[in-house]
């Protein structure tokens, strides 16, 4: 964290609430970031505890480094969630460190204050920069690559699915026009592309709106990052990686993100959310739900940190 780059973990009480650490406590944390997170939950943990952090951005991991790295109850792994599990690494650690499963592991979706405040790393329309947009900037296509590959259709679609925009199809023309045109460069250029179907007005800005841009990069940002590909299955994963009374706390920053989090976690209480009033196979009961509707920040967390209005804590507590 540096003054640039101010870093609020956001729903920090209710978090450090709702996960219980015992004496030698063992953490998983599976979106490390900049370690704020960390930071209290290691304030409250013995000498014996030890805590895994994984983030798949190479900076994240450097500035979690640089803020906790003496702490030697920490260690840092690189990687994507949905990928860590039976890998040698994390494996080898969790046999070493961690053979009953974790009393707590914490998943904090989304991108960090440093990604989406570092113009560089091209997720926010505020500042220009150029259009990245990966949270791993070792891999993958970038987001400008990544528009050069779809077609309007396909464009169209992830804006619809992952933004919820309701303008996609003419936003995903104008967006691929400024391409063909050769008038896409930056995240400035991208915004300037959807403003041209839904102009930022003077009333909007008045009545404090969003950005009309926001939901197109949101869309941009998941598809980029895959971000809700497998979100489901490393919840399930997690859950097997935690000991029996072991807690799993997930806060997501999205309906979208939400609506998988919260239909996963039902599904492993055995709580059936399909069509009809029974399942048909009965469901197995792996977890029990703590504060069934999740968990909102409060006003005054609203208030001091905007950008957790959109949040939601989800717990789930192992019974077997
Ligand atoms: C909201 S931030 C976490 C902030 C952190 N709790 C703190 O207090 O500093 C989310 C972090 O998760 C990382 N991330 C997002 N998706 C990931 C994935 N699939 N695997 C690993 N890390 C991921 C991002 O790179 C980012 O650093």
């Amino acid at each position: 964290m540096t003054a640039a780059h101010p870093h609020v973990p956001v729903l920090l009480y209710e978090v450090l609430d709702n996960l219980v650490l015992p004496p030698a406590a063992r953490i998983l944390d599976l979106t490390l970031g900049l370690g704020g997170h960390a930071e209290a939950l290691l304030a409250r943990c013995d000498a014996d505890s030890r805590y895994l952090g994984v983030d798949r951005d190479p900076e994240a991991r450097e500035a979690a480094k640089a803020r906790l790295g003496s702490d030697a109850r920490l260690n840092i792994l690189a990687g994507a969630y949905e990928e860590v599990w039976g890998e040698h690494a994390f494996e080898a650690w969790c046999a070493l460190q961690a053979p009953h499963g974790f009393d707590a592991i914490l998943m904090d979706l989304g991108v960090s204050t440093l990604q989406l405040k570092s113009p560089a790393r091209g997720f926010s329309f505020r500042d220009e920069g150029p259009l990245d947009m990966r949270m791993n900037t070792e891999d993958g296509p970038t987001a400008l690559q990544w528009i050069e590959a779809q077609t309007d259709t396909t464009l169209a679609d992830a804006i619809y699915q992952f933004g919820e925009e309701r303008a996609s199809r003419p936003i995903a023309r104008a967006i691929l026009r400024a391409f063909q045109e050769g008038r896409l460069h930056t995240t400035s250029d991208l915004a300037e592309a959807v403003h041209s179907v839904l102009p930022m007005t003077a009333a909007l800005r008045r009545q404090h709106r969003s950005d009309t841009a926001t939901r197109t990069f949101q869309a941009i940002r998941i598809a980029v990052n895959g971000e809700l590909v497998r979100l489901a299955e490393s919840l399930e994963k997690a859950i097997q990686h935690l000991r029996p009374g072991g807690r799993l706390a997930v806060i997501s920053f999205h309906s979208l993100e939400d609506r998988i989090v919260k239909q996963t976690l039902r599904r492993l209480s055995g709580i059936y959310d399909g069509p009809g009033r029974e399942s048909p196979v009965p469901l197995p009961k792996i977890v029990r739900l703590i504060h069934a509707g999740g968990i909102p920040p409060s006003d005054a967390e609203c208030q001091s940190n905007p950008p957790s209005r959109s949040a939601r804590l989800r717990v789930a507590e192992r019974i077997s």
